[in-house]
């Protein structure tokens, strides 16, 4: 759908880009032209996932770092300004999240997945924000929010939290940094199938019938679906979007909501002859 050198000339970091959602991203951006960073925490990974986006190795770059640390932040986006000349896109994917009952969790575990949502995606933004800056060509940062960053949710409250946190840095950047010509935006995913999330995620079959039956469309994200969506924001064709946060959930938060929804759970034969039958008893 788009023409292979959209993102030609672009450099690409991406947090998180050795599994999942940020390695989708990562073979797609290199695909539509791109030379692409990723990072991540275990270094071995990284290195697999190179081979896979890349295994010329000239349009990708793996340097290991934990986003929760700023000074390994920092260093990690240094050597991509070092080999690469800087960086004109950051995407923000690093994410950690389990299911856990908020009365069982400990300091220490809510530390954990709000120091690499949060803090990761500030330490990030900030590292590389500057070197923007100071370059001052402009840039683009996407950053990946979930649809419970706004209605909350049960059993995941360190991820609600945090993606909270992270649409609100969004929103304020757009602003702040327009004027270095830095776009911020993000994207708000629903379920889309990843190990690392599925793991954490998905406790049962059942749970997943019902998680796939509870989104108006009756499926799952297809990676390709939130690949090209990403590719389109960070791009040239996007110049004017800046802090926006697009929702791609088959319609799922939404459907959570809005007081006669549930009847689309029901045969449609079987709601219109109730409908028909009100409408009736009325004449
Ligand atoms: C309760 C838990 C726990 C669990 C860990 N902890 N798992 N508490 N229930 N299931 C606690 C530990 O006991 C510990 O606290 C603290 O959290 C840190 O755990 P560690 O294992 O030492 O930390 P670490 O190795 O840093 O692991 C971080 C992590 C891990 C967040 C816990 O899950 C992770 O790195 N995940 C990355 C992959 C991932 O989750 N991807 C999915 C993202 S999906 P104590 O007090 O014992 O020391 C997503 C979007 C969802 O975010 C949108 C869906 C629609």
């Amino acid at each position: 759908m788009f023409r292979d050198d959209l993102l030609a000339e672009k450099v690409v970091l991406v947090t998180g880009g050795g599994s999942g959602l940020g390695l989708s991203m990562a073979k797609r951006f290199v695909s539509l032209g791109a030379r692409v960073a990723i990072t991540g925490r275990s270094e071995e990974r990284l290195r697999g996932a190179a081979g896979e986006i890349d295994p010329s190795g000239e349009r990708v770059l793996a340097v290991p770092c934990d986003v929760r640390d700023f000074a390994q932040v920092e260093a990690m986006a240094a050597a991509v300004v070092e080999k690469w000349g800087g960086v004109d896109v950051l995407v923000n994917n690093a994410a950690g999240n389990f299911l856990a009952a908020t009365e069982d969790l400990s300091p220490n575990a809510f530390h954990a997945v709000v120091g690499t949502v949060l803090y990761g995606t500030f330490h990030a933004t900030l590292a590389v924000g500057r070197s923007m800056i100071e370059r001052g060509r402009g840039g683009s940062i996407l950053n990946i929010a979930t649809t419970y960053a706004w209605t909350g949710s049960a059993f995941v409250i360190p991820s609600a939290a945090a993606k909270a946190g992270v649409l609100a840095m969004t929103r304020s950047l757009a602003v702040e940094w327009a004027t270095y010509g830095i776009r911020s935006n993000a994207i708000a995913p629903g379920p889309f199938p990843t190990e690392g999330a599925w793991k954490a995620l998905m406790p049962t079959p059942e749970l997943e019938a019902e998680a796939r039956a509870r989104i108006p469309m009756k499926r799952f994200g297809e990676h390709e679906e939130l690949t090209n969506l990403a590719a389109f924001l960070v791009s040239d064709a996007s110049p004017y979007i800046n802090g926006e946060c697009v929702t791609i959930d088959g319609g799922e938060w939404l459907a959570s909501g809005g007081e006669f929804n549930g009847f689309t759970r029901m045969p449609r034969e079987a709601v219109k002859g109730a409908l028909r039958g009100m409408r009736k008893g009325k004449e």
